[in-house]
């Protein structure tokens, strides 16, 4: 073997040795946090009584909500398959604002768009009875 070929070899020989060592890169904590949805920190876990839920203003202010960013994907004229027809007399208020501000799959967070009172009071709409979609 001549010279150029041990360097050749032995430059071959020590890229295998960095790989085995180094392995496969890892996902570090952080990039896998980062595509989870966000959660919104820093804010009180709400409380929704009967009080809060039929009450005019809020359920106001929730209709407010659900015509700028609810209803395109979730109205009655949204075109089918874009995201489920909801069903609140199933839906637990709690469920309904964790879907809110935290997203789920194909269900955007909205905790950086909406104000935690606008997320509350959009729950509070969506489990009245003039919840329209
Ligand atoms: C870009 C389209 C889109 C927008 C805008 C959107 N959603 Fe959704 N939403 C979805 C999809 C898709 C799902 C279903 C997620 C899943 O379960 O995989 C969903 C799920 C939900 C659920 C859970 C339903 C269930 O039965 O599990 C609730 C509640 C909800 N959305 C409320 C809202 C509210 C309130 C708004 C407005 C602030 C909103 N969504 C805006 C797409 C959207």
């Amino acid at each position: 073997m001549d010279n150029r070929s041990k360097v050749v070899m032995a430059t071959m020989f020590g890229m295998l040795v960095a790989v085995v060592l180094t392995g496969p890169t890892p996902v570090s904590a952080q990039d896998a946090a980062s595509n989870a949805p966000k959660a919104a920190v820093d804010e009180p876990v709400p409380k929704f009584d009967a009080t809060y839920l039929s009450n005019a203003d809020n359920i106001k202010v929730g209709q407010a909500v659900w015509a700028k960013q609810c209803r395109h994907c979730h109205g009655s004229s949204a075109y089918p398959g874009k995201a489920p027809k909801l069903s609140p007399g199933g839906l637990e208020p709690d469920f309904i604002f964790d879907r809110v501000t935290n997203g789920f799959r194909g269900m955007p967070s909205w905790s950086a768009v909406f104000t935690l009172e606008e997320r509350k009071a959009v729950t509070a709409y969506i489990k009245s009875t003039s919840f329209s979609p």
